[in-house]
């Protein structure tokens, strides 16, 4: 099979109705995963996490993303920036995790970094000629951030963050993300294409047997409210849900306040956005909470989750208590997707599987398959312009 030909996705294109899956080689074939690191991961907006992870000038946290170790850092003028995490001397990976420094030190043989990646000093340099500090500070990669949310991207001819978007903020605006405040960060390593567990958040149909246990409820009592949407422009999809009580909880658990002023699809329901490439923001009543779904090559992806709640929460005096009730949900709902992921997987990778079909639940998944093509082909930057003029 070629993975290269667009005849090879002659069923994928069809209307979604008469459809077919991603043939499985997308989801197992090394060269492809290639293909889509040089045509998605180097090219689009990356999400990587909140403002909030870097509230003080030094503060700082690393992200692999496709391979390439970044540092993200707040500097003494407040301003957020990515670096590449290499010393510009032989090239030692500078941080790890997250923390705080005032200066970047490298472990190797010493050279140091401003908080602004600027060099400020060097060993053992004292007889080298023509070298000018100014050349050899750490290397930058373009980030900007919307609502809260911080982007990075490796392309320097890359469209504007607000482009990418598109219309996404007229169903976030009435939120205020920028005001909610990070309580708590969960990492998983899954067995899986990255493409699959993206898929797995976009539809609803699996959440009366996979979600039996925690949120199975929700795809009967919403049945009459589901609706999809997506970018058109804007690199997103919306799978909302009518609801007047929080998703965020298990059924009859007590939590925090409904957010105030909400307005338009943000007030009668829950919505789970999905940002391209790999990011999932759950939207609900009284929180916010996000995954970024980085592979790690094709047969591997790291699951990134944070959880966000507006400071008047974290001011009651009963929010270590309620908090549990959330933590409690989000726990639960992340294992049984990681292990549903892992068997799909396995059936996946038998090379006797073949195509199969989308259900009419399934047009955000068809959606964003679509949209892989695309942008593996080559097709993807000509579309996203014809979308926005
Ligand atoms: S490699 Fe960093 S100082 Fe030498
Ligand atoms: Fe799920």
């Amino acid at each position: 099979m070629n993975l290269f030909d667009p005849a090879t996705y002659a069923g994928l294109r069809r209307p979604l109705r008469e459809a077919e899956t991603l043939p499985t080689e997308c989801y197992t074939s090394e060269e492809f995963y290639k293909r889509e690191v040089e045509t998605i991961f180097k090219k689009v907006w990356n999400c990587v996490g909140r403002e909030d992870f870097v509230k003080n000038p030094g503060d700082y946290f690393t992200r692999n993303l496709v391979g390439i170790s970044l540092i993200i850092m707040r500097g003494k003028d407040m301003k957020i920036r990515a670096f590449v995490n290499a010393c510009r001397h032989r090239g030692t990976k500078l941080l790890e995790g997250k923390g705080q420094c005032r200066d970047v030190v490298c472990p190797y043989h010493g050279w140091a970094y401003h908080s602004d990646g600027t060099l400020r000093s060097f060993n053992a340099m004292d007889q080298a000629l023509n070298l000018d500090p100014k050349d050899y500070g750490l290397v930058e990669v373009k980030l900007d951030s919307w609502l809260g949310f911080v982007f990075v991207n490796f392309d320097p001819n890359c469209m504007p963050l607000k482009q990418f978007i598109g219309r996404l903020g007229e169903h976030t605006e009435s939120y205020n993300w920028e005001d909610m405040v990070t309580v708590r960060h969960r990492e998983t390593v899954i067995n899986t294409n990255w493409k699959s567990y993206v898929e797995n958040s976009m539809e609803p149909i699996h959440l009366p047997l996979v979600h039996k246990k925690s949120i199975g409820h929700v795809f009967a009592s919403g049945k009459a409210g589901w609706k999809f949407t997506h970018g058109n422009p804007g690199e997103f999809t919306i799978m909302h849900t009518l609801t007047d009580k929080s998703r965020a909880l298990l059924p009859g658990d007590e939590g925090f306040d409904r957010l105030p002023n909400l307005t338009g699809t943000a007030a009668d329901g829950a919505q789970y956005i999905h940002v391209n490439p790999c990011t999932t923001i759950g939207a609900d009543l009284d929180c916010m909470w996000f995954k970024h779904m980085v592979p790690e090559g094709p047969h591997k992806v790291r699951n990134i989750a944070a959880f966000c709640f507006p400071k008047s929460a974290l001011e009651r005096p009963d929010f270590d208590r309620l908090i549990q009730n959330y933590y409690k949900r989000f726990d639960l709902v992340i294992d049984e997707d990681n292990w549903v992921a892992e068997a799909q997987f396995e059936g996946i990778q038998n090379p006797m599987t073949r195509v199969g079909r989308f259900s009419h639940w399934e047009q955000n998944v068809h959606w964003f398959d679509n949209w892989i093509i695309d942008c593996v082909l080559g097709q993807g930057e000509s579309k996203r312009l014809a979308a926005v003029a």
